[in-house]
């Protein structure tokens, strides 16, 4: 392929790049490799270094690298979004029929039918997209229905929204409108992630898809792989559409995604037999549904049905019963975790809610316990929502038992007997106990050898219950010292076993620092933030000496995590120590540097690399001796700036600070060192 100027050039690249996207993400039928992708993304890249005027708001290049905005500006919806009546049984869906029908003017026992799609009704937070000459230029959250906030950037992120539209008949201006949520894979994923790092989990995935939408740092967004659904046309001028389904497969034809799951309905009848068929359906989808949205096909009946009030007369929400029901509480369990919460958990009589054997219910603690009332022996109605775990709603308190108690937390911990706390303004009730209790221990241990942290093969959670029994452990380091001698009078031990167990932790002594600061366990720090901690410090020694500032300076690792990882390595020296004295080598994930010839040299890396990813620049500078920041203050030496770079940019100009692009970083290089992301490692 070959073009007469760069800017002919950028411009096939952004449109090949779009079409490939839309094969990839609407019809599922790539042409391309994801290889072959990325090597167009980065000639376009390229193209848009050497001459940032290339760069237009469609461009796929600009998903994400703005600057982090400060509040949401606001955005009036030039038609509302409405919302929609419910109906919860197949006489409410006859209801609706019936007074659509009165309002067209047929007769009751009219023969006429109407024409019906059904939809899942997606639970997660509806959103309103504005393209402009097929390109997006703004996006909102619906809000109040008038107002909502403008998160254009953020939906920016989500990959599978075009940020042109491709195809035929493209209005001018048009609006449409869709819903954004997230799969229960990739909530599971989320919360996974929090709880590793000590962060509250999400309650369920609607609420987590608005924290992830309504993020002011849109990288947030971006780290959290939101889908979109588009189901509604707001304004579209010079267009008429004729129908909801013809709607649906117009808004496809333009490269936007829909679901795939719908039924045309002849009639109501058929309508409630979807809703039945559905109702199954829906508990094996990757998504929450909390019912069917059951539309009026046909646009010149909808127009002519209009609205009462804030709904729609043409559409219902069809709502299936939650997933409800009645169980016994046959005891109050009490679980200390990693950091001592303690946590009430109810133990249920086991019953299936919507296909799902229940037979414990969390009580989160004891502010929920006592606004519930929950006691044992009551009868309770659980519910369960997606993948959330099975919760008591309430107490069916006309089933209660006679001479029944409140529940209390225990004054002490029911592991080691030391009395519990509960900070003041906090939910939590804790052991207080980090150095010895052993259930505390217990479940340290099972995080410290788990599989994203030093992955020992062969010790679970009953083989660790047995050491701290036997006394053989009181902490991670112990581990390390354990001799085949020690454990094979233990039950369920022989000599082979003996001699494997060994043999693992012999070899888990030889791990990387990012898998330490996993197995470690502290507050903020994920699996991410492990990694980069380690990517910034090399070494154990080197991240011990860092203060605050320096550990807040580390990509993505914001004040409180810094603050965090710095009390924690303060407070934590002898066990640190001890791991160091038997033999736990933490070796960075980057090599200790191998020359000095940036020693003493401060590098910011912002906006688009071509050349580099991010990472491997940031640890050829430090390979190379330099340090890589990245905050630009009076100390950097240079800032290192691509396409897209804003504040750090506009900070480093403000202080005099020498701006270099990427071929010019690539020119200070020593010979030896790769001059690309394809090169060796050094
Ligand atoms: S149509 C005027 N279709 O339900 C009707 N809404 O209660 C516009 N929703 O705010 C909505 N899935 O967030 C429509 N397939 C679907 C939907 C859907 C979910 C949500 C949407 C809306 C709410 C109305």
């Amino acid at each position: 392929m070959s073009f007469a100027t760069p800017a002919e050039h950028a411009a096939w690249l952004r449109t090949e790049l779009a079409r490939h996207n839309i094969l990839y993400y609407i019809h599922d039928s790539p042409e391309v490799s994801d290889a072959q992708y990325d090597k167009l993304y980065h000639e376009l890249v390229k193209l848009e270094t050497e001459n940032p005027k290339f760069i237009t708001p469609d461009s796929p290049t600009q998903r994400v690298g703005a600057i982090p905005a400060s509040a949401f500006g606001s955005v009036t919806h030039k038609k509302p979004m409405l919302s929609l009546g419910n109906a919860f049984s197949e006489d409410g869906l006859h209801e609706f029929d019936t007074r659509a029908k009165r309002h067209l003017g047929l007769a009751e026992d009219t023969d006429e039918k109407i024409t019906y799609l059904c939809e899942l009704k997606l639970d997660g937070l509806s959103v309103s997209l504005t393209y402009e000459n097929g390109v997006f230029v703004r996006g909102a959250t619906r809000g109040d229905g008038t107002t909502g906030e403008e998160i254009t950037q953020n939906l920016k992120t989500i990959p599978s929204i075009p940020l042109r539209l491709v195809g035929e008949n493209l209005p001018a201006l048009i609006e449409i409108r869709g819903e954004a949520f997230l799969t229960h894979s990739e909530f599971a994923r989320i919360n996974g992630e929090r709880e590793a790092s000590g962060e509250a989990t999400f309650a369920n995935p609607r609420n987590a898809a608005a924290g992830s939408l309504r993020q002011l740092d849109h990288r947030v967004t971006a780290s959290r792989k939101l889908k979109v659904w588009f189901y509604a046309v707001g304004e579209a001028s010079g267009w008429e559409p004729e129908s909801q389904l013809g709607w649906l497969e117009q808004l496809k034809a333009w490269g936007l995604p829909t679901n795939p799951e719908r039924q045309l309905c002849v009639d109501i009848n058929e309508v409630v037999a979807t809703v039945a068929a559905w109702s199954q359906k829906k508990n094996t989808l990757d998504y929450d549904t909390d019912g069917v949205v059951v539309k009026v096909n046909d646009f010149t009946l909808q127009r002519e049905l209009g609205q009462v009030s804030r709904a729609p007369r043409w559409a219902i929400a069809y709502k299936y019963p939650a997933l409800q029901v009645e169980t016994v509480v046959e005891e109050i369990l009490v679980q200390v975790g990693r950091t001592g919460a303690i946590t009430p958990l109810a133990r249920l009589t086991p019953v299936s809610v919507a296909g799902v054997i229940v037979s414990r219910a969390t009580l989160h603690n004891q502010d929920e316990i006592d606004r519930k009332d929950v006691r044992v022996g009551d009868t309770v109605v659980i519910q369960r929502a997606g993948e959330v775990i099975p919760e008591v709603v309430q107490v069916v308190t006309s089933k209660r038992p006679e001479n029944t108690l409140p529940f209390k937390l225990p004054a002490v911990c029911p592991s080691c007997g030391t009395p519990t706390l509960r900070a003041e303004g906090e939910a939590v009730t804790r052991c207080p106990n980090t150095q010895s209790c052993p259930a505390q221990l217990q479940t340290r241990l099972e995080y410290f050898v788990s599989r994203n942290a030093l992955n020992i093969d062969g010790l679970g959670g009953e083989r660790l219950a047995q050491f701290i029994e036997a006394k053989l452990v009181t902490d991670a380091a112990d581990l390390f010292t354990l001799t085949k001698e020690q454990i094979l009078p233990l039950e369920r031990m022989g000599e082979k076993l003996a001699a494997n167990l060994i043999a693992a932790l012999a070899a888990a002594k030889n791990t990387t620092l990012a898998r330490l600061l996993v197995a470690v366990g502290i507050r903020h720090v994920g699996e991410g933030g492990a990694s980069r901690l380690a990517q910034g410090f090399g070494t154990l020694e080197k991240l011990r000496e860092a203060t605050v500032e320096q550990l807040a300076q580390v990509p993505d690792v914001g004040l409180t995590t810094a603050q965090s990882v710095f009390d924690w390595l303060a407070s934590n020296t002898a066990f640190l120590d001890k791991l160091i004295a038997v033999g736990v080598v933490a070796q960075g994930d980057d090599a200790a540097p191998l020359s000095d010839h940036f020693v003493g040299k401060s590098f910011v890396f912002t906006g688009g690399l071509t050349l580099f990813t991010r990472e491997d620049a940031e640890a050829l500078v430090k390979r190379l001796g330099g340090r890589a920041t990245g905050s630009v203050s009076k100390q950097t030496s240079y800032v290192v700036a691509g396409p897209g770079a804003g504040s750090k940019l506009a900070k480093a100009e403000q202080l005099g600070i020498t701006v270099l692009t990427e071929d010019e970083f690539a020119a200070l290089l020593p010979p030896s060192a790769p001059a690309s992301r394809e090169g060796e490692a050094v």
